[in-house]
C-alpha cells in the first residue's frame, strides 16, 4: 500500500486523476501524442523503439506500452516518467490544477512536523560538514585523504561529502548557535550523552551524507582517515529519519538512471558507490555493508525489476545476502550476481580495470539460481556422495520458491545438466518439499508476462478471466465466491486476482483507477493496464466468465484427481503430510463444488 492512502482521501484522489487529464498531462512531459483512432500513440519513453507501441487512452485514463509492458494511470506515469515517489507525484498533479491537498490529522501532522525538524538538523549539520571539509585550515588533511582516493571536486560537491572536526563539541555548539536543541540532535543521531556532557557522536572523520529517495538527509556515515583508527566506518544509530535495512545510499541521484537501465547495480560500500557513478556508471546504489533486505528489494523495484549486486564472493556481506535469497526470489523479484576478483571491491576494481570492464563485469551477471548451481558444481567435492545429496537438497530449496512453471522447469533441466544427475532425482526432492513440477523435460524459453503468445492454453483462459474482471469490474463478487485467488497458476494473474478479490470486500464497486494508485509492482500494473486497453472481445462479458470459469474447474478437478493419486501411493510415507494434503484438497474443493 502506498503512504497516501494514509492521508489523502480516495474521493480526492479522484478528483485529483478527473482533472489531469492523461493525455494532456503526458504531452506537457515532452512527448508528442499522435490520435489513433480513439487513443493515441507515441515512441515509449521508457524503452528504444523505432515503432510506436506506447498508447494512450484519453477514455479509460491509461497508457500502456505494448513493447515493454509499462503502463498505469496519469500519477503512476509521472512516478515512472519524472522518478517520482507517489505522494509526489499526487502533489505535483493537485498543484497543477489548483487542488489543494488536506492537511493531516493530528498524530500524522506531528509525526512529519518532527520529520522535517530532523531533517532540518541533518541538513545544517550536512552543510557544516562539507563547508568544513572545504576549509582548509581545518579539512585539508580529509580533503587530501579523498584526493589520494581519486575523488574528484564535483563528485566531492554532488554527493556533498564532509569532514567533522575531532573537537568533542563542534558540531553541538554550532548547532546550538543556530537554535536546534540538544534533544534534537540527540533525536538526529548527531550527539550522545557521556559522563562529560554532550558529545558529537561523529569526529575527526569523513562524512558522507546519507539522503533517502526522495534527497532528504536521513543519517550519516563517518569514515575514519587512518587505518588505524576503529572502528573503520561510524554510521548514524536508527532514528525516526533512518533505518538501514530500508535506506540505500545514492538511490536519490540514481534513481532515474535506474528506470532508463531498467536495473539497478547494487554495491556494499560508500566508496564502491561513489566511484562507478563518478566513472559513469549511475545507476549505482550501496547497502551500506549490510545484507541486502526484502525492503531494500522492494525499494528498488519501485525503480526497476532486475537488480545486479556486485560483491567480493568472498565478503561477509556477500554471505549474509545469498542468505536472503530465498525471500527475493518468492517476491519474484529478479536478481543477477557479478562477481568480483577476490578482495576487491568495486571501487579498486573500476580504478584498476577501468568503467567498459566494470561494465562488462555487471552484463555477464548470472542470476541466483545459475549461480547457486555453478557454486556447487565447481566444488571439488562435488563428487563425492554426500555432498552431492546436500547440494541438491539446498538447490531444490531454492527451486522450491520459484512461482513461475516455465521457469521452475528450465531450471530443473539446467541443474539437472550441470550437476550431471537425472531431473527425477530433482523433481524427488521438490515433490517432497510439497512441489509439482512437470515431469516432461520439454522447455519453452523463460517468459515474461507480454500478451496473449507467451501463455500456456491454461494460463490463457486465466487471462481472460483477468482482462474480463477489470473490464467489468461489478462481476468480480460473483467470481470470487466460487474460485479462488490461489488457483490461478500464473503468479501475476494470482496477484491481480488477490487484489481484486480483496478490492471488493464493500458493496462498492472496485475502483480499477484506485487499485493501480495502490499497486507498486511495475509490471502488475503494466499488467492491468493492459486489460483495461484490451478492446470489448465478447459483447457479453457474463457469459464469457462463466465459460472461463467452467474451464478452469475442469483444470482444478484434474489437479485434485492427480494428487489424490500420487497421495495414495505415497501413503504412509509420512502421514502429518498426507494428512494436511488432504485437508488442502477438501478445502479446495468445497471451493469449485457449487
Ligand atoms: N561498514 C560499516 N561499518 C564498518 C565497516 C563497514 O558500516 N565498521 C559499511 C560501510 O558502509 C562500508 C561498507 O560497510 O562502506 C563496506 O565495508 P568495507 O568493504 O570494509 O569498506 P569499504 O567500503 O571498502 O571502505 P574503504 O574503501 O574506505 O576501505
Ligand atoms: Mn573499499
Amino acid at each position: 500500500m502506498n503512504q497516501s492512502s494514509n492521508y489523502i482521501p480516495p474521493e480526492l484522489l479522484n478528483e485529483i486523476r478527473a482533472q489531469n487529464d492523461i493525455a494532456e498531462v503526458i504531452s506537457e512531459c515532452g512527448i508528442p501524442l499522435r490520435a489513433a483512432g480513439k487513443e493515441y500513440s507515441a515512441l515509449c519513453p521508457f524503452h528504444e523503439e523505432q515503432k510506436p507501441s506506447f498508447s494512450v487512452s484519453p477514455e479509460k485514463q491509461i497508457f500502456y506500452c505494448f513493447g515493454c509492458n509499462s503502463g498505469g494511470n496519469v500519477i503512476s506515469f509521472l512516478q515512472k516518467h519524472e522518478g517520482m515517489s507517489f505522494i509526489e507525484a499526487v502533489e505535483r498533479l493537485a498543484q497543477r490544477v489548483g487542488i489543494s491537498l488536506p492537511s493531516q490529522d493530528g498524530k500524522s501532522r506531528e509525526k512529519s512536523r518532527k520529520r522535517l525538524e530532523l531533517q532540518d538538523v541533518n541538513r545544517f549539520a550536512m552543510a557544516h560538514f562539507h563547508r568544513q571539509l572545504l576549509t582548509p585550515q581545518i579539512g585539508g588533511n580529509a580533503l587530501a585523504y579523498l584526493k589520494k582516493r581519486g575523488v574528484k571536486d564535483e563528485t566531492i560537491s554532488h554527493f556533498q561529502l564532509g569532514y567533522a572536526t575531532r573537537g568533542r563539541q563542534d558540531l553541538f555548539k554550532t548547532a546550538a548557535k543556530a537554535d536546534f536543541s540538544v534533544q534534537q540532535l540527540i533525536d538526529a543521531g548527531l550527539i550522545k550523552k557521556d559522563e562529560h556532557g554532550s558529545i558529537d557522536r561523529f569526529r575527526g572523520r569523513i562524512i558522507f551524507p546519507i539522503l533517502d529517495e526522495r534527497g532528504a538527509p536521513v543519517g550519516f556515515g563517518g569514515r575514519a582517515l587512518s587505518e588505524e583508527t576503529l572502528p573503520k566506518y561510524l554510521n548514524s544509530p536508527t532514528t525516526s529519519l533512518y533505518d538501514k535495512s530500508k535506506t540505500l545510499y545514492n538511490l536519490y541521484h540514481a534513481r532515474q538512471a535506474i528506470q532508463k537501465a531498467g536495473k539497478a547495480i547494487l554495491v556494499e560500500g560508500y566508496f564502491d558507490a561513489i566511484m562507478p557513478y563518478q566513472a559513469g556508471v549511475k545507476h549505482v546504489v550501496a547497502s551500506l555493508g549490510t545484507a541486502f533486505s526484502e525492503s531494500h528489494a522492494s525499494l528498488l523495484n519501485r525503480f526497476a525489476e532486475e537488480t545486479v549486486i556486485v560483491y567480493d564472493g568472498d565478503a561477509a556481506g556477500f554471505q549474509a545476502t545469498l542468505r536472503g535469497l530465498h525471500i527475493l526470489l518468492k517476491k519474484g523479484l529478479r536478481v543477477r550476481i557479478a562477481l568480483l576478483p577476490r578482495g576487491e571491491d568495486p571501487d579498486q576494481f573500476i580504478q584498476s580495470q577501468g568503467l567498459d570492464a566494470f561494465n562488462q563485469l555487471c552484463n555477464s551477471a548470472m542470476n541466483l539460481i545459475e549461480f547457486q548451481i555453478q557454486r556447487a558444481s565447481q566444488q571439488d567435492a562435488i563428487r563425492r556422495i554426500d555432498v552431492k545429496t546436500h547440494t541438491v537438497k539446498e538447490i531444490a530449496l531454492t527451486l522450491s520458491h520459484i512461482t513461475s512453471n516455465v521457469e521452475l522447469n528450465e531450471y530443473i533441466s539446467y541443474a539437472a545438466q550441470e550437476l550431471n544427475i537425472e531431473r527425477d532425482v530433482l523433481l524427488k526432492e521438490l515433490q517432497r518439499l510439497g512441489v509439482k513440477a512437470n515431469r516432461s523435460s520439454q522447455v519453452r524459453p523463460p517468459s515474461q508476462y507480454a500478451g496473449k503468445a507467451s501463455l500456456k492454453p491454461r494460463e490463457s483462459i486465466e487471462w481472460q478471466l483477468i482482462e474480463s474482471l477489470i473490464q467489468s469490474p461489478n462481476l468480480i463478487p460473483c467470481v470470487k465466491e466460487k474460485f479462488r485467488y490461489q488457483d490461478f497458476t500464473h503468479p501475476d494473474f494470482a496477484i491481480i486476482a488477490q487484489m481484486l478479490w480483496d478490492g471488493c470486500k464493500s458493496d462498492d464497486p472496485l475502483d480499477v483507477q484506485g487499485l493501480i494508485d495502490t499497486c507498486e509492482n511495475e509490471k502488475i500494473k503494466g499488467t492491468i493496464s493492459n486489460a483495461l486497453l484490451q478492446r470489448k472481445i465478447s459483447p457479453n462479458l457474463k457469459v464469457r466468465v462463466e465459460g472461463c470459469l467452467k474451464k478452469l474447474r475442469e483444470f482444478l478437478l484434474r489437479d485434485v484427481e492427480r494428487e489424490r493419486r500420487s497421495t495414495a501411493l505415497t501413503q504412509g510415507d509420512n502421514n502429518i503430510e498426507t494428512l494436511a494434503e488432504l485437508v488442502e484438497l477438501s478445502n479446495r474443493r468445497r471451493h469449485f463444488v457449487h
